[in-house]
């Protein structure tokens, strides 16, 4: 959102690499290392469809004070529907 384009994903990509094989721009600086926290997504729906959070994404998370429904795109593996946005989209 907001483009509302559909994208299908193969199950275990990463959120990023759906997003970016789109077409749709992502911000990262760190070469999706969970450094930079700059490829934060707001998940609209469906965050129990992303993989758990593993603890380089939660230290990133903490540290860059990311609120509950964010997560760092280049950590967080698609496993089933959901809907994404960014605050530059
Ligand atoms: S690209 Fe840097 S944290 Fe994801």
């Amino acid at each position: 959102m907001p483009s509302g384009k559909t994208i299908d994903a193969d199950c275990g990509e990463y959120l990023i690499d759906v997003v970016e094989n789109a077409g749709v721009p992502v911000q990262q600086h760190c070469g999706n290392v969970a450094v930079c926290g700059w490829c934060r997504m707001v998940v609209l729906q469906g965050a129990e469809h992303l993989s758990a959070p593993e603890r380089p994404e939660l230290l990133l998370m903490e540290r860059e004070l990311f609120t509950p429904n964010e997560r760092a795109s280049c950590q967080a593996q698609v496993l089933g529907d959901v809907i994404v946005t960014t605050p530059y989209w």
